[in-house]
């Protein structure tokens, strides 16, 4: 077949047609047309009941998309050890969350609290009434909530979780005639976002025929237009605290060159500047969500959602800063990380996806408060682990040695190429034009 050109990119109903039709499309696009389809292909599951499952999470796929999913031992929180699955692409997360985890195991491990696991939906919506008005009859809007939504809340109120309030909120300051009904929900281990969503689409229908039918409301107060309902995945009321802390003298021996209480300073600084300046704060808080994610991922958890809320926690004082503080007080060094986790241990993926599931076997089957002190830990031990490296070595040591390993698996190198070649590397540059020159001039020998 021709290679396809940009103008005959567009497809009518692309959706329906068969995976095989669309993967040939696709490979229109691609050099060597069979062998491209052929590689796709190669990653379908051969178990086809497996494939189904993949298939039936998103629409139009081709193919699966590995990532490798790999486990940090010796993360103790609470006193608790875990295995923590971690699926990430980039090479030194697991290392530095694993030594960050051991160092941490000898040192009195992760402490972790819960502060609140509160979630918040709105319906937005226009309407040319006053506050008080509303106000002076939203106590039977409540009930007409509750009622309406009894079918949906019962089981979750049987699990301990259900509606926690409802907050008239006035924006007619911003927007002409806006205002919005704040809901709080407790969705106990579940995400919560269909049950949120659900939930909130009934308020919206039932809050439209509250201002037709009530008689307290006359002429254009009786028309509400909902603008849209929808949870918020701002959570800052779900909120997970965890640190780490320890006698200065017990940082002793992490650098050749720099004392324990040199090391201690020295790291307060580096998380001082994460707190001043937003260029180094964002980097800063994307090293904690290398292990955050890698948890979320692997236990089927939306990883944008938990990403989203984090950075805007963040910025929550108006200026955006590090999620992590160090204080350093009467000989005492701790290590503190304060965000919001909005996961879930039961409902969504994590109960469709095969290994999500096997990843929360291998925690003992958590509730959802007992997942964001788990992520949480890990999210500061992958900190502790990237601002270590950045204030003594260097992160560039660790990260091109898996550099390394990634180039000399391009050249599918055996077991003792990799060898020879790590010994080599140790006092020379790394890069893929010298690991090539060394391959070459090691194969012709
Ligand atoms: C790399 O993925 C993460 C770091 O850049 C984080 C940091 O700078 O703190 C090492």
């Amino acid at each position: 077949m021709p290679r396809r050109r940009k103008r005959d990119l567009l497809i009518k109903g692309f959706s329906k047609l068969l995976k095989e039709d669309k993967l040939k499309i696709v490979a229109q696009l691609m050099d060597k047309q069979v062998e491209s389809m052929e590689l796709m292909k190669s990653f379908w599951h051969s178990d086809h009941s497996v494939q189904k499952i993949f298939d039936e999470f998103s629409e139009n796929t081709i193919s699966n998309f590995y990532i490798p999913y790999g486990v940090a031992p010796n993360v103790v929180v609470n006193g608790e050890a875990h295995l923590v699955p971690l699926v990430i692409e980039e090479s030194s997360v697991v290392a530095a969350a694993s030594s960050s985890a051991k160092f941490w195991s000898e040192h009195g491990g992760f402490h972790s609290v819960v502060v609140d696991v509160v979630k918040i939906g709105q319906i937005h919506f226009i309407w040319s009434g006053k506050k008080e008005k509303l106000l002076s009859v939203f106590d039977d809007l409540k009930t007409t909530f509750r009622v309406a939504t009894k079918h949906i809340t019962e089981n979750m109120e049987k699990r301990g979780g259900g509606i926690l309030g409802f907050e008239l909120v006035d924006m007619t300051g911003r927007m002409e005639d806006y205002y919005q009904i704040k809901v709080s929900f407790n969705t106990v281990d579940s995400m919560g976002a269909n049950f949120i969503n659900s939930c909130l689409e009934e308020f919206a229908v039932e809050l439209k025929s509250f201002f037709q039918i009530h008689p307290i409301f006359t002429g254009k107060e009786k028309e509400c237009m909902v603008i849209m309902s929808i949870l918020s995945n701002y959570t800052p009321d779900c909120l997970v605290k965890t640190w780490v802390e320890c006698n200065i003298k017990e940082l002793n021996g992490l650098d050749n060159e720099l004392t324990g209480e040199q090391f201690a300073r020295k790291f307060q600084m580096a998380v001082k500047i994460a707190e001043l300046d937003e260029y180094r704060a964002t980097t800063h808080n994307k090293g904690i969500f290398n292990g955050i994610d890698a948890v979320a991922i692997a236990t089927g958890n939306d990883f944008r959602a938990i990403e989203a809320a984090g950075h805007t926690y963040a910025s929550r004082t108006g200026k955006y800063k590090s999620l992590s503080t160090v204080e350093i007080k009467d000989g005492q060094f701790k290590f503190l990380l304060e965000v919001p986790l909005a996961m879930g241990t039961v409902g969504g993926l994590t109960n469709l996806h095969p290994l999500a599931k096997k990843s929360l076997e291998m925690l003992g089957n958590p509730s959802a408060q007992k997942l964001m002190m788990i992520a949480a830990s890990v999210g500061l031990a992958n900190n502790f682990a990237a601002v270590r490296s950045l204030v003594t070595k260097g992160i560039q040591i660790g990260h091109m040695k898996m550099h390394l390993f990634n180039i000399l698996n391009h050249f599918h190198a055996t077991e003792e190429e990799k060898k020879k070649a790590e010994e080599y590397f140790i006092g020379h540059k790394i890069s893929f034009a010298e690991v090539t020159e060394y391959m070459n001039k090691l194969r012709q020998c």
